[in-house]
């Protein structure tokens, strides 16, 4: 089955970014000149993803308003002739794909976020990106590279990458057996264990594919790390009953969700920007040698 719909659960508080999260979702901060959203979506786009779910909170609606169409500022832009302009805002979403929003009402915890996208996935495979994991990939990208291999196994796969075995307890944990080079079948998967417990040091990134079958499990579940619904004991149920792939990606992650990742994701990408690279790398280096880092 091809994956058409990913969703991205974008209702979490974003407290780590108060108060410029007060008002305006974590996703909508810039890392250079686009919201990290953006990043995400076109990832998905190139992935062939066609239907964009956004799970949303009723009070930071500026997302949805980013893939409005923005009718007067098109026809300002126009009447000003400023075409490259207007192609930066027209080109946020391309012709074919269409967006959907659904609200969670109380931020319950990313499961339960998932869970809220069910009347608008179905039973049908789907892709979850959480967006505030940025990944780097100069070829297709993280999602594209997963869907190659849902297309050639068809099970549920979930993005690893290896962590220091200090940091286990900020994420999911898998303990798994190697199938192929960097694919592996998960056994058991965790959420944020202690060091001490933790079956691996394998971490669980922001990019899943998943049978429609975790819908049912998600349904079910309470609360669990942090009080929060998690899809990590959706996952952990889903694996029960089908093989669940673990596929380490190609690329650089940049946990965004994190003042340090988000400050690390701006410098990668300025470093790469046409316009900006070379001015940038120049005050960079001033700027270190001036502070003797
Ligand atoms: P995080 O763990 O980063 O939480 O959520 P957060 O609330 O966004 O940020 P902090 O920790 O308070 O700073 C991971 C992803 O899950 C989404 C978030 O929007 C983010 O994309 N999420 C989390 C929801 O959509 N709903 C939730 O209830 C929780």
């Amino acid at each position: 089955m091809k994956i058409r719909k990913a969703v991205f659960p974008v209702a979490g508080l974003g407290t780590r970014f108060f108060p410029a999260t007060k008002i305006v979702a974590k996703e909508m901060l810039p890392v250079v000149d686009k919201p990290i959203i953006q990043y995400a979506t076109e990832e998905a786009v190139n992935a062939g993803i066609t239907e964009l779910i956004f799970v949303i909170s009723r009070t930071k609606t500026s997302i949805q308003e980013h893939y409005t169409k923005a009718t007067e500022l098109e026809k300002e832009l126009e009447s000003r002739n400023k075409h490259d302009l207007l192609n930066t805002i027209t080109n946020i979403l391309p012709a074919g794909i269409s967006c959907a929003y659904v609200e969670q009402h109380k931020a319950l915890g990313l499961g339960h976020a998932v869970l809220c996208a069910r009347p608008l996935v179905g039973d049908e495979p789907f892709a979850v990106i959480l967006p505030d994991d940025m990944i780097d990939d100069d070829a297709s990208g993280c999602l594209q590279q997963m869907v190659q291999v849902y297309e050639q196994n068809q099970s549920s796969i979930i993005a690893i990458e290896e962590v220091n075995r200090s940091e286990t307890d900020k994420y999911g944990i898998v303990s798994t057996s190697p199938i192929a080079n960097g694919l592996h079948r998960i056994n058991a998967i965790v959420e944020k264990p202690k060091p001490d417990v933790a079956p691996s040091n394998l971490a669980v990134v922001g990019r899943y594919i998943l049978s429609g079958a975790i819908f049912d499990f998600l349904e079910n579940l309470g609360k669990g790390a942090g009080g929060e619904i998690q899809l990590t004991d959706g996952i952990a149920m889903l694996l029960k009953k089908e093989p669940v792939l673990a596929y380490e990606f190609s690329g650089t992650r940049y946990d965004c969700g994190s003042k340090i990742g988000y400050l690390k994701a701006t410098i990668n990408y300025a470093m790469k920007h046409p316009e900006l690279k070379h001015e940038f790398a120049a005050f960079l280096r001033e700027h270190m040698q001036a502070r003797q880092f």
